[in-house]
């Protein structure tokens, strides 16, 4: 199925369900061909790849374990393999761990954590950066990293690890930007604040986004299609000179 129009191909880990599914129907609904993953919520990632074909899109959909790396390396040339060419990465999966107190984590977590988080996206950009690069033969692209805002402020009392895993991905996309702002790929970060998903009830808290909405200055938790709406203002032709920022998407906080 290979490309033979203009429209931008792009992958989002993580689709099947929540903030990556919302993106990805956004995506879709602005024209652009996905290959979307998810890791085992079949049933639900289905329902996303109708969604997104009732827009036009053409899909792949991949089940990878995003914590198994030589997995994860397969994604860009899979992408590739189908398409013809990739133009844009959203590394949006990732995994919390459990809420307690710092003292209480634990390691073996902690390393799934910060391998989801931040060692399958490192994977995933350096393939994608391999490809897009003008001075590798590329037409360039756009890659946005998903943080938190706990990735700047930090989450004392919750997820310490969660926090650190996402102030990595921060200084991936500052660095990213800087390093192949020269060959055409942009890297941005949006960083959602608290967003009614089921990430808080595998944490462990199920009612975190409304327990947590009279600390928001806006008195409420984000919805998936607010956070939704960033990406693709960072996909959009407004934001062609945009690179290494980050939007936060948090009601205030
Ligand atoms: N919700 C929030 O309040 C919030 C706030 C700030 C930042 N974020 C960030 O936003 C991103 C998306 O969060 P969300 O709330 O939408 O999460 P979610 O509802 O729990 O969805 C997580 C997605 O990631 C996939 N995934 C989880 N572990 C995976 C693995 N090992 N390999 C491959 N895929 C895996 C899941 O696939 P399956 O469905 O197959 O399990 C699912 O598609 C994350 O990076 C998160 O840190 C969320």
């Amino acid at each position: 199925m290979h490309s033979d129009s203009n429209r931008p191909v792009t992958i989002i880990t993580g689709a099947s369900r929540g903030i990556g599914a919302a993106i990805a129907e956004r995506l879709a609904a602005d024209g652009h061909d996905l290959v979307l993953t998810y890791r085992e919520r079949e049933e639900e990632a289905a329902d996303v790849v109708r969604a997104c074909e009732a827009s036009g899109a053409r899909v792949l959909l991949l089940r990878i374990d995003l914590a198994d790396l030589d997995a994860a390396s397969t994604v860009v040339p899979s992408a590739v393999a189908e398409f013809g060419a990739v133009t844009g990465l959203v590394n949006n999966a990732g995994i919390t761990g459990r809420i307690g107190s710092f003292l209480d984590v634990d390691i073996d977590e902690t390393e799934l954590l910060f391998r989801i988080n931040v060692l399958a996206p490192i994977v995933l950009t350096q393939a994608a950066i391999s490809h897009m690069a003008t001075d590798r033969g590329g037409a360039g692209g756009c890659i946005v990293n998903i943080s938190s805002s706990a990735g700047a402020t930090g989450s004392a009392n919750t997820y310490i690890p969660y926090a650190m895993s996402k102030a990595a991905i921060n200084m991936l996309t500052t660095d990213a930007a800087k390093e192949f702002g020269p060959v055409g790929v942009r890297v941005n970060t949006v960083s959602p604040g608290t967003t009614r998903t089921e990430i808080h009830a595998v944490a462990g808290r199920p009612n975190a986004p409304d327990e947590r909405a009279p600390g928001i200055p806006m008195r409420r938790p984000g919805e998936v299609h607010e956070i939704a709406g960033a990406v693709a203002y960072l996909f959009s032709p407004d934001a062609s000179y945009t690179s290494g920022a980050d939007i936060r998407v948090a009601g205030g906080k």
